[in-house]
């Protein structure tokens, strides 16, 4: 079972779109794909249930028949840092209860389990813990999205670096266009040498999942599959 946990530079830089494409790739190639998105902020409430957006995204590209509570265990109404969220709940999030969702997820046999991050890399939860803690304990490969827009290159070498002193394999990186930036190419190129891992894709603003998955080169995934 390959285990990919997806990360990025910043929330909003694409991780829930590369994860879609990513999950649509390998159906296509006829693989077992679960998902798991463990905390969200910012829900609809649908009766009684809050129901995420991403969770929602994930579970229709996914082939296990998973529950939305089992892709999404931990949901938060307001669109804010879940840690906060937690606390004007007077909730924790424990790492337990995250690690206990994502048991249930690989009991389902996959052949692989896409997990989408929240927010960057290090993500606090609270109470001095952090969700990178999650990765290095399941121990999943991790894929780092850039958005490419200016502070990429800073925020890409910094998570990239704080990946491998975590003790963590990063697998690959995708760079993300969904905006003009300018000097695009010499930033493409100045990332493709500061960062020591293959590049998975270069994805243009595209609305279709199925066309971006096309532009994910797998291949370079198989020597984990
Ligand atoms: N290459 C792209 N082409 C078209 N739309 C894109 C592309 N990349 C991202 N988007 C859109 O930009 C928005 C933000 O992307 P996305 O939701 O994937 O970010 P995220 O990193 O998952 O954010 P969050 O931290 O909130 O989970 C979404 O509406 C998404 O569909
Ligand atoms: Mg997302």
């Amino acid at each position: 079972m390959l285990k990919l946990f997806i990360t990025a530079t910043d929330t909003d830089a694409g991780k829930t779109y590369v994860a879609q494409a990513l999950v649509s790739a390998l159906v296509a190639k006829s693989k077992k794909v679960a998902v798991y998105k463990p905390i969200s902020a910012g829900c609809e409430r649908v009766n009684g249930a809050l129901i995420n957006e991403d969770a929602k995204l994930l579970q229709i590209q996914a082939n296990c028949q998973q529950t939305i509570e089992q892709v999404n265990p931990i949901a938060f109404e307001p669109a804010i840092a879940p840690h906060i969220a937690a606390a004007k709940e007077q909730r924790e999030i424990t790492l337990t209860t995250i690690e206990q969702g994502y048991e249930e997820v690989v009991n389902l046999g996959a052949d692989i389990i896409i997990c989408e991050g929240a927010g960057g890399w290090r993500l606090p939860l609270g109470n001095g813990k952090f969700l990178s803690e999650f990765v290095q304990v399941t121990k999943q490969r991790v894929i780092l999205v850039v958005n490419m827009k200016l502070g990429c290159l800073n925020h890409a070498v910094l998570t990239y670096q704080s990946i491998i002193s975590d003790g963590l394999l990063c697998v690959g990186w995708i760079a993300n266009c969904q905006e003009d930036m300018p000097y695009l190419t010499e930033n493409m190129a100045e990332l493709t040498a500061l960062l020591p891992i293959p590049k998975l894709a270069e994805l243009d603003f595209e609305s279709d999942i199925a066309k971006a998955a096309q532009k994910i080169d797998i291949t370079k995934l198989s020597t984990l599959l």
